[in-house]
């Protein structure tokens, strides 16, 4: 396994170019099995959840050529379904990668059976799929369990269209919403799903289906209505920039009293967490904007330019399904805030168990006192580094940019919850203008030894 050493105090500073987005890209390579025809997707990021995606699509029958892409540091991919007769997601893979449960609705539309390995449980809490199951079963499909496998099978004549309620305890649920969405293109007659997701990703998986011959409306509203053809075909498109990693480099530059120009950054996707740093005291400023270059009433690109000069304020945030502001960035814009100049308040109403992030901030001197779901961040002037462990990939982020500001050495263990959703963060930050190296665990523990 291996930890980050960071150097802290050095400020971030310079040009950032945004990946493609994680968890646009997902759904929208699980959506490569409702056609034979082969769909081509560019800025498709490298990460380990990615890559076992991709291992899990070739499990599932799709042939998968890549090629580099240079220009933004990401990769085309080419996915072409070979065999049909496939339909087993193992636990092997979903145990590695929660997201694998969005290939369940496209498996059942296509080839009328799917069985998928229950996701269990993660760090950020309970992640249940009640709501993804009540709304394939309300598309026609009979569920059952069998070895803790899903196994969903569609009735004779396939699925048929129907109103989908998909509201839970925390709203709307995003990867329900990409899977009743993909599955229903391919139903007889139209679907409508109430309390929808919102979020720009499922609106990016929605263009998608569209440029494949799906017809949906009301992307990106809790109503998405989807008139059911008859076959969808190939089709080639951009995965959008990642919000969240666009969030975590304008939080990085804020901590450290730097100065960044982030490129790609998606206007639209992150008004929230604007609004936010600009309330806390952080310039954002944002060039002419750019429709991203492919067809379909697009997201809108700009150049964003991020600096600290002052001392930070404190804010109030509750996180929320989108536009509010992403549990996503919950854990970053807590150790942001460990250095506010007064209290802020925290509350996490997507995920409320999500702040294991806590307790290791809290060993490099952060005041916080948690309380249910929301904390209370009480400022403090500067985060002393400190061997700290990473839960989560979001959590991980957070204690990376602790670690970037904090006075003296951070070692962060764990860091491959990072590399599941960052692109080689220790190198990007380092040619930023940070001091990171990345170490093998047990080279820091024969290190301690050895001193
Ligand atoms: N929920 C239910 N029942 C369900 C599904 C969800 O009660 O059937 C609850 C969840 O327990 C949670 C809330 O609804 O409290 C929202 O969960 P959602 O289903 O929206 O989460 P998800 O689709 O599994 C995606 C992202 C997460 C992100 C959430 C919320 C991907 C691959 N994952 O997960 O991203 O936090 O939406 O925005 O898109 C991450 O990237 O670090 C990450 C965890």
């Amino acid at each position: 396994m291996d930890a980050f050493v960071i150097e802290g105090g050095k400020p971030i500073a310079g040009r950032f170019e945004v990946h493609g987005s994680k968890n646009a890209c997902l759904p929208m390579l699980a959506a490569t099995l409702l056609t034979d025809d082969p769909v081509e997707l560019s800025d498709v990021p490298h990460l380990e959840d990615i890559s076992n995606m991709l291992r899990l699509l070739g499990e599932l029958g799709v042939e998968i050529t890549q090629k580099a892409q240079p220009s933004r540091g990401g990769r085309v991919v080419l996915a072409s379904v070979v065999d049909t007769s496939l339909s087993h997601a193992r636990y092997d893979i979903v145990r590695t990668m929660r997201a694998g449960v969005c290939v369940l609705g496209p498996i059942l539309a296509r080839r009328g059976e799917a069985r998928i390995s229950m996701p269990g449980g993660c760090a950020i809490g309970p992640r249940p799929i009640d709501l993804h199951l009540r709304g394939l079963a309300a598309l026609g499909a009979s569920i059952s369990l069998a070895n803790g496998d899903v196994v969903a099978k569609s009735p004779a004549g396939g699925l048929r269209g129907a109103t989908v309620f998909l509201g839970g305890p925390f709203g709307s649920t995003v990867l329900g919403t990409a899977n009743i969405m993909s599955a229903a293109t391919l139903a007889r007659g139209r679907t409508v799903i109430e309390s929808a997701a919102c979020e720009p990703e499922i609106v990016d998986l929605g263009r998608l289906l569209i440029s494949m011959g799906a017809r949906i409306a009301g992307l990106g509203t809790p109503r998405i209505v989807i008139d059911g053809v008859e076959r969808l075909g190939g089709a080639s498109r951009r995965v959008m920039p990642d919000r969240i990693e666009a969030g975590t480099y304008a939080i990085a530059a804020a901590m450290t009293k730097g100065e960044l120009t982030i490129a790609n950054w998606p206007v639209d996707a992150l008004v929230g967490p604007v609004e936010m740093l600009r309330s806390a005291g952080v310039e954002v400023e944002l060039s002419e904007h750019q429709p991203l270059d492919t067809p379909g009433g697009d997201p809108v690109l700009a150049t964003a330019y991020v600096r600290r000069g002052g001392a930070l304020r404190p804010v109030e945030i509750t996180t929320q399904p989108f536009p509010g502001f992403p549990t996503d960035l919950q854990a970053q814009a807590m150790a942001l805030l460990t250095l506010a100049d007064g209290n802020s308040i925290i509350t996490e109403k997507i995920f409320p168990e999500r702040f294991l992030h806590v307790a290791e901030l809290l060993r490099m001197g952060a005041q916080i006192i948690r309380h249910g779901p929301t904390a209370v961040v009480s400022g403090v002037p500067k985060l002393v580094g400190a061997p700290v462990m990473a839960s989560d990939l979001r959590a991980s982020a957070g204690l990376v940019l602790a670690g970037l500001a904090a006075r003296g050495q951070t070692v962060v263990r764990r860091v491959y919850h990072l590399d599941r959703g960052y692109q080689r963060m220790d190198e990007y930050l380092t040619g930023l203008g940070a001091s990171i190296q990345r170490v093998k665990e047990n080279a820091l523990e024969e290190a301690t030894v050895a001193v």
